[in-house]
């Protein structure tokens, strides 16, 4: 047995070049991630969670852990989730609403074809982040926050009741997060706790009965940064599996904000740790870091079948076929006006909403509209690098209604968000004039708010938006005439991304896009006559770099 042993560890860890790789593996926000290897296709799937972005729950699909295509989305279509889109909402200061928490469940045969994922099975576990668990008699339970466990009848969606209280965890708020994993003769249940900020953390339990009593490991918790110096923080909420030589991974949320944590525009990203996970021994899950060394994977590949878009691929859409696909990176915030966003020869057309990004439509009306509102003209991309650069084409914009806007934005939530357009401004001569206007929306004031009036020989031409990345911490936007964008490059502001970092949007991570707004003039949900609609063209985004630990940028 030693010498197999001997011979075993040759093979596998002795002689096998541990490799070598880059967090997060998949950059801008990506929370929660929760993974399997599928062995028959010998591909990595992870899910993530979206919150009130559509479509929602991104699969992304692997053969080597590294290259992760988009390759559908679970909910891609308003009639799978009518209506309970904006059920958690965490309000301005920080305290969240919780009503009517629905679980739902989807299926699917092929992952690949969108289309294919099921209308839900609904259930209602009163808690959060509901994970599904097969235990060896073929019986399916559901863990969520707390730590409870249920039967869930896949067939009506119905609960055991009362539920099973697991584990409580450590001691750290939120108890959240649960996966069950049967090994050896145990069911070891691993959990985030800490909550999803800086005291963040993954603990474990095990028993060797599924419905307890779980003991905790003595080495909890298993994985964190809290209380450290690292620049990847809020290191959590992970969940682990299987390559096909045996060996464990990890995936998990992590921060890169460093422990000050003042400036983290992508939020949550979804990070890889390499697991040594001996017989009846408790997992060892590594620390994680920007540059990561561990097992051996499999060689690159992007052998992943149907329709989809690698996640560190640039955007390259011209937007100039009527009709063709909306590229699938592509979000709005809630689901969109049916026909509000479209592909058409002159461009991706967008009906202005009487809403601005902020939700507000009318001066006098405050309190901007933060849930049960649809129809803000918006979509946008993960911001997925630390510095970047994206442009966009804006092209014949001739809005003839005051308040008209197209623009783009660096946007967190509808209450944190950085701004550049043009816009119809009322003169005070009485005739309308199209002026650039920059501005934020943040809980911290931002830079002045400046309208500059369009130049006269700009006027009817194609405009090119961009938003770039002095450094780390700073966007710049800017616009020029698309015929001629070195020469006529003009900047109308930059913004420090504190101001998209945290705040109201603690769970979300930038989207840089697209939107169209008439600033109210109109009426219920239409903007005055139809409104002014915006075209887009040349749509362009290229990392440029990524912070990999405290001012290294590879
Ligand atoms: C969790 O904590 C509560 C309150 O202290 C306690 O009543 C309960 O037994 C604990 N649950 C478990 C599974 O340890
Ligand atoms: C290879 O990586 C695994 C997993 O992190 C680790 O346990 C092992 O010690 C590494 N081997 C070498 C030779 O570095
Ligand atoms: C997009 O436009 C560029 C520049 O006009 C052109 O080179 C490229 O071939 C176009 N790509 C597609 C997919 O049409
Ligand atoms: C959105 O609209 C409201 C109401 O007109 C206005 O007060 C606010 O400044 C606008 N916000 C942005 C970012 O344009
Ligand atoms: C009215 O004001 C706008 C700027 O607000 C200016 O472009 C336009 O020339 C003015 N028209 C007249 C007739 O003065
Ligand atoms: C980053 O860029 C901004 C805007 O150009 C500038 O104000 C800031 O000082 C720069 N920060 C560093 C550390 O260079």
């Amino acid at each position: 047995m030693k010498l197999l042993a001997f011979l075993a560890c040759i093979v596998q860890t002795c002689l096998a070049a541990n490799s070598t790789f880059i967090n997060p593996v998949l950059p801008g926000w990506h929370s929660d991630p929760s993974c399997i290897y599928h062995s028959a296709s010998a591909t990595f799937f992870c899910a993530t969670s979206t919150f009130i972005t559509f479509p929602g729950i991104p699969i992304y699909a692997s053969k080597d852990l590294i290259n992760w295509k988009l390759i559908s989305h679970v909910w891609n279509r308003e009639s799978q989730l009518p209506g309970v889109v904006c059920e958690y909402i965490s309000g301005g200061g920080g305290g969240q609403t919780l009503t009517g928490l629905v679980g739902v469940l989807f299926r699917t045969t092929d992952p690949f074809d969108e289309p294919e994922w099921s209308d839900p099975v609904v259930f209602y576990p009163g808690k959060i982040d509901p994970d599904l668990f097969w235990d060896d008699d073929g019986k399916l339970y559901v863990a969520t926050q707390s730590v409870i466990l249920q039967e869930l009848d896949l067939a009506t969606g119905e609960l055991s009741q009362p539920p099973i209280p697991l584990w409580n965890g450590t001691g750290g708020v939120w108890p959240e997060g649960p996966h069950l994993y049967r090994k050896d003769g145990w069911y070891y249940l691993l959990i985030a706790e800490g909550g999803t900020a800086l005291n963040h953390a993954i603990t474990i339990s095990r028993s060797r009965n599924l419905k307890g009593p779980y003991e905790a490991y003595r080495g909890n918790p298993i994985l964190t940064n809290r209380k450290t110096q690292e620049y990847f923080q809020t290191v959590g909420h992970g969940d682990l599996f299987q390559d096909a030589k045996g060996n464990w991974w990890g995936m998990c949320l992590a921060t890169r904000g460093g422990p000050e944590w003042k400036t983290y525009p992508m939020g949550r990203e979804a990070v890889l740790f390499p697991v040594t996970w001996e017989k009846d021994a408790w997992p060892v899950l590594q620390p994680v870091r920007g540059r990561m060394s561990g097992w051996e994977r499999p060689p690159p590949s992007r052998q992943i079948p149907g329709h989809g878009l690698w996640s560190r691929d640039p955007d390259v859409y011209n937007f100039t076929t009527a009709g063709e696909p909306i590229p699938r990176n592509l979000v709005y915030w809630r689901v969109p006006r049916p026909g509000a966003i479209t592909t058409t020869a002159k461009g991706l057309q967008m009906i202005p909403s009487r809403n601005n990004v902020t939700g507000q439509m009318l001066p006098n009306k405050p309190t901007p509209e933060l849930s049960g509102q649809r129809g803000m003209a918006f979509t946008g991309r993960r911001q997925t690098d630390t510095l970047f650069a994206f442009s966009v084409d804006l092209v014949g914009f001739r809005p003839t209604t005051t308040g008209s806007e197209a623009g783009v934005t660096v946007f967190l939530t509808q209450l944190n968000h950085v701004d550049l357009g043009v816009v119809l401004l009322a003169g005070t001569n009485g005739s309308a004039a199209l002026s650039f206007r920059f501005r934020t929306e943040a809980t911290i004031p931002g830079p002045p708010q400046a309208a500059i009036p369009v130049p006269t020989a700009w006027k009817g031409e194609t405009i090119r938006f961009q938003v770039s990345t002095p450094n780390a911490t700073h966007y710049e936007l800017s616009a020029s005439l698309a015929s001629d964008p070195t020469a006529s490059k003009m900047i109308f502001g930059t913004a420090w991304a504190g101001l998209v970092s945290g705040a109201t949007g603690p769970f979300t991570g930038v989207l840089l896009g697209v939107y169209a707004t008439c600033n109210g003039a109109g009426s219920g949900e239409e903007c005055l006559n139809g409104g002014d609609k915006a075209y887009w063209q040349r749509w362009r985004y290229a990392g440029e770099g990524q912070e990999v630990a405290m001012g290294v940028v590879v």
